[in-house]
């Protein structure tokens, strides 16, 4: 028997209306530490508290590409007492929240291409954070586009959509399913530490899905996946100690490390020749010299980093049109990041053309899938 071949008929965005820039933001970092310092100024004298320093808006567009971010809960995210998303809590009979930006992504891609969601065989709910354990934020996500079939969380934080989409690809290739819905709802200012000099610009609030289907019931225009590849190596250097053994101790709540910490510059470093000999490798493996490829969308989380791996990747400094940049305006979306970057600019390429969905980041975590558009 011939094997199926696993296509991407369409992909879905959700953008939360609100944003922040960075001089919102670090208006209300520096209110925070105006208080924290206004509070603690014994403390600071006798040697015994930190005093902090404010942060800038120069720094975090030079360091990291973002000029400002959609988020969920702005008031909440900005007000210098909370600090984070905040929203009523919802009874168990409403949509939760993240059920309900990855339905909107969703219901965007079956749109698309006029997609009945009786015939999606499997919700796949890919992002690095979930609301809760069970059920299954993508059993919700099925239930509420009346989905049959089955669906099923996975987190493999800045990678869980290439992944989800890999994951997607081999059911279909397995004769499992035939059309396959990846949902990555990311709600990152939810793990963000806002209190952090160093991370509290890094972050948004997004959704993203991609449909992946045999390539038989596709749409005529539509993404083959040449080749799809993972890669895990173990890392403390992005790190987030929240977990149901020690989420509702009152010694531990709220502890800075129950959020994202980061050793960003350790990340930039180690992080940068993993992912572009990853590519450069795949790439070969499937017969596609690297500097032919037509674009890069990269993972979203920082300018430098992606300049530096596209050089590597193309053997010269990427335009934005060969790399396009989601960074500046949606901040790091960790899984959603790369998928947001490919939904926003993929139309221009022509039949024939072979690309790259690429993401990288915490575990450490990559994932390569090289596209080619049919049609
Ligand atoms: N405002 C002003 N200055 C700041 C600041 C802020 N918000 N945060 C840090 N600084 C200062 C630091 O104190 C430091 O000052 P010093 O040189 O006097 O000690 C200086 O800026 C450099 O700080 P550093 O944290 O080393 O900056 P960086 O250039 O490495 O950029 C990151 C930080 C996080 C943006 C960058 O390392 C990064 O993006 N790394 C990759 C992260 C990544 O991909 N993570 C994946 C997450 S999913």
């Amino acid at each position: 028997m011939s094997e199926i071949t696993p296509v991407i008929s369409a992909t879905g965005l959700y953008t939360p209306p609100e944003t922040i820039t960075n001089d919102e933001l670090v208006a209300s970092y520096n209110a925070y530490v105006e208080l924290h310092n206004a509070r603690h100024a014994a403390e600071i004298a006798a040697g015994k508290v930190e005093e902090l320093q404010p942060s800038s808006a120069e720094f975090i567009e030079k360091a990291s590409g973002i000029k400002s971010r959609h988020v969920m809960s702005k008031a909440a995210t900005l007000d210098p007492e909370t600090m984070g998303p905040r929203w009523p809590e919802r009874s168990n009979d409403e949509l939760s929240v993240m059920a309900e930006i990855g339905v909107k992504a969703a219901l965007d891609a079956l749109q698309a291409i006029g997609r009945d969601p009786k015939d999606v065989d499997a919700v796949l709910c890919a992002a690095s954070n979930m609301q809760r354990p069970y059920p299954a934020m993508a059993i919700e996500i099925q239930q509420a586009l009346g989905i049959e079939g089955f669906a099923f969380d996975m987190n493999v934080a800045c990678s869980s959509a290439t992944f989800g989409i890999q994951t997607a690809a081999d059911f279909i290739r397995s004769g499992n399913a035939r059309s396959v819905l990846v949902v990555s709802p990311e709600i990152c200012t939810g793990h963000n530490n806002m209190k952090n000099r160093d991370s509290h610009f890094i972050f948004g609030d997004v959704a993203t899905a991609v449909l992946v289907e045999a390539k038989d019931i596709a749409p005529e225009q539509h993404w083959e996946i040449v080749g799809t590849r993972l890669k895990t190596v173990f890392s403390n250097n992005i790190r987030n100690n929240f977990g149901f053994l020690n989420a509702a101790t009152p010694e531990t709540i709220g502890t800075p490390d129950k959020l994202f910490v980061q050793e960003g510059r350790k990340v930039f470093k180690e992080v940068v020749p993993m992912v572009a000999t990853m590519i450069v490798e795949h790439a070969g493996d499937l017969g596609i010299d690297p500097a032919s490829l037509r674009r890069l969308w990269l993972h979203q989380a920082n300018s430098g980093m992606n300049r530096l791996i596209s050089q590597r990747v193309l053997g010269h400094e990427a335009s934005e049109d060969e790399s396009p940049t989601v960074l500046d305006s949606y901040g790091n979306t960790s899984s959603a990041g790369s998928i947001i970057a490919f939904h926003l600019h993929n139309s221009d390429l022509a039949a024939g053309d072979t690309a790259l969905i690429c993401s990288f980041g915490a575990g450490y975590s990559a994932g390569t899938v090289f596209v080619r558009k049919v049609a």
